[in-house]
């Protein structure tokens, strides 16, 4: 049995998030979802994002499944939570997986996440402001070497993405990673970041598993995402050593919110994401999100006139009807004592 944190947070985080679970449930019996309050309204109660008495919980979990919450501009003392997430579970590596769902195709970025040009080490003085870039041996092998596994299980390579040229940290940072992945078996090549967003517009589709530090790689990946074709597919995973945490790329997308008509793809491919880290079988879901993109009504973020549900439960039937279901018997009984919701509250 699998413990699992939920942050379902406020606008659509929690209508993406509920289908997400949803799509879980319908498939596994091996976990248990346990829901905890993050972002403003905390903060208004307890002038923190999360409770320390919270994150101590979280900490013992296997992975958490997130949301989104609003950062509003205006609330002085206020940090945006997933940022505070990333930080107190050390979450140092992102990946984010771009899928072109109608193509199966995959943009694949791996983004150092705790150190780089957000060390947090910047310091304003009176006539000057200056932001430390930090690669320490310790963050650049352990990113080089979760890359490198990343390359390995897809059977593909690493594209380094860096300023080497111009910068002191990168050629450090270059070395490392040459040398992690020559340990490891794994090939890699290279490219100049600012020629490189060029490749990424023209031809993104073959540069195996993009690998840049914290700053670069914040702005290639959502850069990336314009191939997906909408920013409410997109699913991303942050991993520490020992937990790690899954959410849409999207935030709480306040315009939208209440309409029931978010697109809860990001959300649910978040969640197989989630399964093939916890060693469950997330595929079942990726085939059944291609499959039914390929034929099924969409959310009007991608042309079509579905609501969260209809897609949700679209998604549910095509994984039954791709690969029947083998539920053990613990579980049906549990489903039919309805302590296991099978179906949204509509
Ligand atoms: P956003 O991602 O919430 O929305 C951008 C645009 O994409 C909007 O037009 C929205 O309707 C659309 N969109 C986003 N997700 C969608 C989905 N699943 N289905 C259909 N359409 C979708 O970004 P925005 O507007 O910059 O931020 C809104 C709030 O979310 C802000 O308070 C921001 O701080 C917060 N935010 C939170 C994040 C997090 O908690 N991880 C990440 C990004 C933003
Ligand atoms: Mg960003």
């Amino acid at each position: 049995m699998y413990r699992v944190a939920v942050i379902k947070g406020d606008g659509i985080g929690p209508e993406v998030i509920n289908a997400a679970i949803e799509v879980v449930n319908s498939i596994t019996s091996k976990i248990r979802f346990y829901e905890f309050e993050g972002g403003v309204e905390v903060f208004k109660r307890y002038g923190v994002p999360i409770t320390e008495e919270d994150l101590e919980q979280i900490r013992k979990m296997d992975a958490v499944l997130f949301g989104a919450t609003t950062t509003p501009f205006d609330l002085p003392g206020y940090k945006s939570l997933i940022i505070t997430l990333r930080q107190e579970l050390d979450l140092y590596a992102n990946l984010r997986i771009i899928p072109d769902l109608r193509n199966g195709r995959e943009i694949v970025i791996v983004r150092e996440n705790s150190e780089g040009l957000y060390s947090g080490q910047g310091r304003a003085y009176e006539d000057k402001a200056v932001d430390v870039r930090l690669i320490t041996r310790r963050g650049a092998e352990r990113i080089a070497r979760f890359a490198a596994r990343i390359a390995k299980d897809r059977n593909s390579f690493i594209t380094f993405v860096h300023k080497a040229n111009v910068l002191t940290s990168d050629k450090y940072f270059r070395k490392i990673v040459f040398e992690v992945a020559r340990e490891e078996g794994v090939e890699v090549r290279e490219a100049i970041v600012d020629s490189f967003t060029i490749k990424l517009v023209r031809n993104p589709w073959n540069h195996g598993v993009i690998l840049s530090e914290n700053l670069f790689g914040d702005i290639l990946s959502d850069l990336a995402t314009i191939h997906a074709g909408s920013i409410g597919i997109v699913p991303t995973g942050n991993y520490g050593e020992n937990i790690a945490l899954f959410e849409p790329i999207h935030g709480s997308a306040p315009d939208i919110a209440g309409k029931g008509i978010a697109n809860p793809i990001g959300a649910i491919l978040s969640a197989a994401m989630m399964l093939d880290y916890l060693g469950l079988d997330g595929r079942r879901i990726w085939d059944a999100v291609r499959s039914y993109v390929a034929k099924g009504n969409l959310t009007p973020d991608m042309g079509g006139t579905a609501t969260t549900m209809e897609v949700t439960r679209g998604i549910i039937a095509e994984i039954h009807s791709l690969d029947p279901l083998d539920l053990d018997e613990m579980w049906m009984e549990e489903v039919r004592l309805g302590r296991i919701p099978l179906r949204m509250d509509e």
